[in-house]
């Protein structure tokens, strides 16, 4: 069994959590997580201040440390107790002052308590929440030769930075360096998913982040009230945009407050916008199950949250070879450092740990080209 400690602090929330690899499954155990959202502090902004983020993630990161070494083991008293096997940390892509926090506490880490250390590209950790608590990996359901009978796999990763889809030909664990690069087939040409709620709903008045207060709102409203556009319909590209719907929702919302009707369309104007919304990413990705014959599917990211794009999603499973569309545990589904340490995990049965060198040398990067 391996243990491997992970740090995320690439947007707002601050995240350290311990996970144990028993190697032979692909369901990975959570053995402590603590997370704290700065939500609250951005909130007055309507959306995230980097400045804020970074100086947040320096005050509570080492708490978080001490929470986890807490919950993990009541006789550790210093990580080196813990007799860690990795320290997996996001270095790409986010904020460059709140990936330094992370990037130079693993650093720190690993170099004082001689530990590896493994740098994990943020939307590869999102895919591999799916693997975090999920007992359809278990050693019964998850062996390997299983497991290859989900391939191709369709990764979405919808979130609020990105809206990205991937071809997965390899199971976790024998992904290259750039798989990441080589097997996205679509992606937003502007604004992601989760953004296009963000702003939605500021504009609404609701607190950032908007997407579950849309769900929240859009309950008992008609989603074909308002028509929100399904841009790039056309099905020789798989990228998506979403910046029109923001700037259709916006003329709406002024034209319904000028009429004084705001209150009473609330559920309609959520509604609708989420089916736009869910409507869009639907059509792609049933696409792009069809273009590469996919045999399984999985939705990963914040919005993944979203049960109406659950239900969505749901009606392709007859599309697909394998008939099997996976969504990882909704505590899993928004940014957290158990996802970064069960990438770190298969990373590790990789052996794609860095040398002392290369730890040293180690960067944060904002916005690499994957
Ligand atoms: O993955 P994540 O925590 O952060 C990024 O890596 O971007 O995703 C955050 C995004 C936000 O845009 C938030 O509004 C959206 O996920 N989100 C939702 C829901 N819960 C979170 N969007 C729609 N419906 C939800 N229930
Ligand atoms: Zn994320």
């Amino acid at each position: 069994m391996k243990t491997i400690l992970g740090i995320e602090t690439s947007c707002d929330e601050c995240s350290v959590a311990i996970i144990e690899d028993l190697e032979e499954s692909f369901n990975l155990k959570v053995k402590a997580l603590s997370t704290y959202s700065q939500v609250i502090l951005h909130q007055p902004y309507g959306g995230v201040v980097p400045e804020i983020a970074s100086r947040n993630h320096l005050e509570s990161v080492n708490l978080l440390l001490d929470n986890v070494l807490t919950s993990a083991s009541i006789n550790a008293r210093f990580l080196h107790d813990l007799h860690l096997d990795a320290i997996a940390v996001t270095n790409r892509p986010g904020l460059i002052g709140a990936l330094l926090v992370g990037v130079s506490t693993a650093k720190a880490l690993s170099y004082s308590l001689k530990i590896p250390l493994i740098a994990i590209h943020h939307l590869e950790a999102h895919i591999c929440s799916l693997f975090v608590e999920n007992e359809g990996f278990d050693p019964r359901v998850g062996n390997k030769s299983n497991l290859r009978e989900l391939l191709p796999m369709l990764a979405a990763v919808i979130s609020g930075g990105h809206s990205n889809l991937y071809i997965l030909h390899k199971l976790p664990g024998e992904w290259d360096e750039d798989f990441l690069k080589h097997s996205c087939v679509g992606k937003s040409r502007d604004d992601a998913a989760g953004e296009a709620f963000d702003k939605t709903a500021k504009l609404l008045g609701f607190p950032y982040p908007g997407g579950k207060w849309i769900e929240k709102n859009a309950k008992g409203g008609n989603p074909k009230a308002y028509p929100f556009p399904r841009a790039l319909k056309h099905p020789d590209t798989l990228d998506f945009s979403f910046s029109g719907i923001k700037t259709s929702f916006s003329l709406t919302l002024k034209k319904i407050s000028e009429q004084n009707r705001l209150k009473d369309e609330i559920p309609n104007l959520c509604a609708s916008l989420q089916e736009a919304i869910v409507d869009t990413l639907y059509s792609k990705i049933a696409l792009a199950v069809s273009n590469y014959q996919c045999r399984s599917l999985a939705l990963v990211g914040g919005v993944a949250a979203n049960l109406r794009l659950r239900d969505r999603i749901s009606e392709l499973e007859n599309k697909l070879g394998y008939g099997r569309i996976f969504f990882p545990k909704s505590a899993y589904c928004t940014d957290n450092a158990a996802m970064v340490a069960a990438a770190g995990a298969f990373r590790l049965r990789q052996g794609k740990i860095l040398s002392l060198e290369q730890s040293l040398k180690l960067s944060a990067i904002a916005n690499p080209s994957a």
